[in-house]
């Protein structure tokens, strides 16, 4: 039997207090306002033990980590037509790097990037009734918990120095690979990085990935083939260019945001998370990722 209680409490004294912890992301004015300090992670058993250590239980800026709920939302929506719109390749540059636009089509390289993100938001807008509430409602039920909320502040200041994604979206429309207006699909996508969720309630909506595409009450929301899709996804995309370093250190499925959380899995047995905000050179949790590479090392449980 695994002590899995022990193996997190460990992981988390040991990185805590590490003198170097990587830099909170500031280019989103209010997530600068975030202490390095904070730590948690936490873990679901698919058979339904859960453990928790440090920080677990304070919410955090999911960022990054929406595209892959945001995907989730759009596969049986929309179905394969999602991949004539956006590539499935790993991108090899940072999240934010415009050449992920493959200049002579206008197709992202995946749905991870920023701009496969925002191609997934228009989707999701030419879809939906209400686009944000039926988000917002996909992912308390995803964790059975009606608390999980935007945060506004978060939006607004990322619209206000979203000059990137402003450029992406205008590149995107100009190829024609946006239905809606760019203002429109970039209020929906703000909104869909400034989720707050707490270590336990990402664990909680990742676990779906895990559970052959059943969530935490048991409704299917994904097939099998979706959920292998998703997590092939997330394996060679969700870390931008450290996504090799992450499956050589790690060997989980995973996705990384800009908040400082990172969410992974192994299919079939377990989903973990961990949030430390300052990020490395690459915008990935510097301890998150120690802290993870730690985990399956001691537990001996990865994909690999
Ligand atoms: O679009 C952005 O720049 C942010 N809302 C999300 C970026 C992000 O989280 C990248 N992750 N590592």
């Amino acid at each position: 039997m695994i002590d899995y209680q022990a193996i997190l409490d460990t992981i988390t004294n040991s990185l805590k207090h590490s003198a170097v912890k990587g830099e909170v992301a500031s280019y989103i004015p209010e997530l600068g306002k975030v202490k390095d300090t904070n730590f948690g992670m936490f873990l679901n058993l698919v058979d339904g033990e859960k453990y928790g250590s440090g920080d677990w239980d304070k919410p955090f800026s999911i960022q990054s980590i929406s595209k892959v709920l945001t995907l989730s939302r759009a596969v049986p929506l929309v179905g394969n037509k999602i991949f004539d719109r956006v590539d499935v390749e790993p991108s090899g540059n940072p999240f934010n790097h415009m050449a992920l636009l493959e200049l002579e089509k206008g197709i992202p390289r995946n749905p991870l990037i920023n701009s496969g993100s925002i191609v997934i938001a228009d989707m999701l807008l030419s879809h939906l009734e209400n686009p944000k509430e039926d988000f917002l409602q996909y992912v308390r039920d995803l964790t059975n918990d009606q608390s999980i909320s935007y945060n506004e502040k978060v939006a607004a200041s990322e619209s206000e120095t979203g000059f990137n994604n402003y450029a992406a979206a205008n590149l995107l429309k100009s190829f024609d690979n946006l239905e809606n207006e760019v203002e429109e699909v970039l209020d929906f996508y703000f909104h869909q990085c400034s989720i707050e969720m707490t270590c336990e309630q990402l664990s909680n909506a990742f676990y779906m990935f895990a559970n052959r595409g059943k969530c935490m009450r048991n409704t299917a929301h994904l097939t099998l083939n979706q959920v292998k899709r998703i997590n092939a996804i997330m394996l060679t995309c969700g870390f931008y260019d450290e996504a090799g370093e992450f499956a050589f250190e790690v060997g989980l499925p995973g996705k990384s945001g800009v908040g400082g959380g990172i969410a992974a899995l192994l299919p079939n047995e377990f989903t973990i998370t961990c949030w430390a905000p300052g990020l490395n050179e690459k915008g990935n949790s510097y301890l998150g990722m120690q802290a993870l590479e730690l985990f399956t090392t001691q537990t001996k449980r990865s994909i690999f």
